[in-house]
């Protein structure tokens, strides 16, 4: 399975997200992750549906859209609306996980599941017939440029061992938070596919160099 870098503009400069997107397409990125919190599930407040929306026709990559917000349910329809691919919810945030998931599929988009880091594997048992992606947070929420949790490794190995459990659906294992080099490799020995990376990218020489040298990284 190759690696795919799916770039997070968080990181990005705010007042010109367009452009960034434009730019991170350039440079090579699978897929353009957008990270929505609320500053309520977690302490930081970023972006809506109406400035994912604007910032629709920049690109045709994949928005891959993580939502850090209390009640999803209220407001899944309006992501996808926005033009959100894949739309992925907190385990923790709502009380109906998997009628939460299939309610993004009904919408047409794909359904993402995050695990916070001290969220068990096992939450993705019960869920897995409704899921396209699996994320697990390698950080807690909330914030860029956070060191990775080394705990959670483990974790991201078990869940690829359900996922190939499975059987043929080919379901996404990203990673998010702290992806440097060296974590990347980690994380894809452990079988994650898709690699979400903020301020690696944008600190890097320029974003090409920093998207490629995620994706140079293989499994050992
Ligand atoms: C953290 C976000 C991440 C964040 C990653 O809550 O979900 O997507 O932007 O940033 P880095 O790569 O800087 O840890
Ligand atoms: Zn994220």
């Amino acid at each position: 399975m190759n690696t795919m870098i799916a770039p997070s503009i968080l990181s990005g400069d705010f007042a010109a997200l367009g452009k960034t997107i434009e730019d991170l397409t350039h440079a090579g990125a699978d897929l353009i992750h957008i990270d929505v919190m609320d500053g309520h599930f977690v302490p930081n407040l970023t972006i809506g549906p109406a400035v994912i929306a604007a910032l629709r026709p920049f690109t045709t990559l994949p928005f891959d859209v993580h939502l850090m917000i209390e009640k999803p349910e209220l407001s899944i329809s309006d992501y996808v609306k926005a033009g959100a691919d894949i739309v992925t919810v907190h385990a923790e945030s709502t009380y109906h996980l998997q009628r939460l998931l299939k309610q993004i599929k009904d919408l047409g988009a794909k359904a993402g599941l995050a695990l916070n880091p001290a969220t068990p594997a096992d939450m993705i048992d019960y869920v897995h017939d409704v899921l396209d992606q699996v994320l697990v947070m390698t950080v807690n929420p909330g914030f860029g440029g956070q060191a990775f949790i080394p705990a959670t490794l483990h974790k991201i190995h078990t869940i690829r061992e359900k996922l190939n459990s499975y059987g043929d659906r080919n379901v996404w294992l990203e990673v998010d938070g702290g992806i440097i080099p060296e974590t990347a490799g980690l994380c894809v020995q452990a079988g994650a596919n898709v690699l979400v990376a903020g301020s690696y990218v944008f600190r890097a020489h320029s974003l090409e160099e920093g998207i490629q040298s995620l994706r140079g990284i293989q499994a050992h």
